[in-house]
């Protein structure tokens, strides 16, 4: 299923029954619906603060690594810096962290709830892709993530 992009935030938005048991179920089903509109062999998923680290959490596509530090890679700057994170070739990001080898281009942005900065979502693309416009439309889909976490 290709969703067009401004189409995602209302349709993940719609997801939500008002059942906190469902939350996970929520947050999995919007990755899939995430990675739906994406190019074949991108990943999508979470990357949650636990106080110490970065660590991986609900995801959608190949295995990722399981830790990142702060300040470490795009997704520990977009952590430590709070601001959405664009890279249209990840070889000229320094300090990128390699856990695909068909990932070109990635975007970051984080997910904040009661203003703190709870966990990052991170995108990888197989081509060398501008986000740039796109961040907007993320940083909306963060917001509505934030209340699955
Ligand atoms: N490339 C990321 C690591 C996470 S993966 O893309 C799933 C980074 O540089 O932080």
């Amino acid at each position: 299923m290709i969703e067009i992009l401004s189409s995602l935030p209302e349709t993940i938005a719609a997801l939500e029954d008002g059942d906190p048991d469902l939350k996970r179920a929520h947050l999995g089903n919007a990755l899939s619906v995430i990675k739906g509109s994406l190019p074949e062999n991108s990943w999508v998923g979470i990357y949650y603060d636990n106080g110490r680290q970065l660590i991986l959490d609900a995801f959608q596509g190949t295995p990722a690594c399981e830790t990142i530090a702060y300040g470490k890679g795009v997704v520990g700057q977009c952590f430590s810096t709070g601001q959405a994170i664009a890279v249209e070739d990840v070889t000229a990001f320094p300090g990128y962290i390699c856990c695909d080898a068909a990932a070109k281009s990635e975007l970051c942005v984080p997910i904040i709830k009661g203003n703190k900065i709870q966990a990052i979502l991170d995108i990888d693309r197989p081509d060398h892709h501008r986000f740039e416009t796109e961040i907007k439309t993320y940083e909306e889909i963060a917001k509505i993530l934030a209340n699955w976490l």
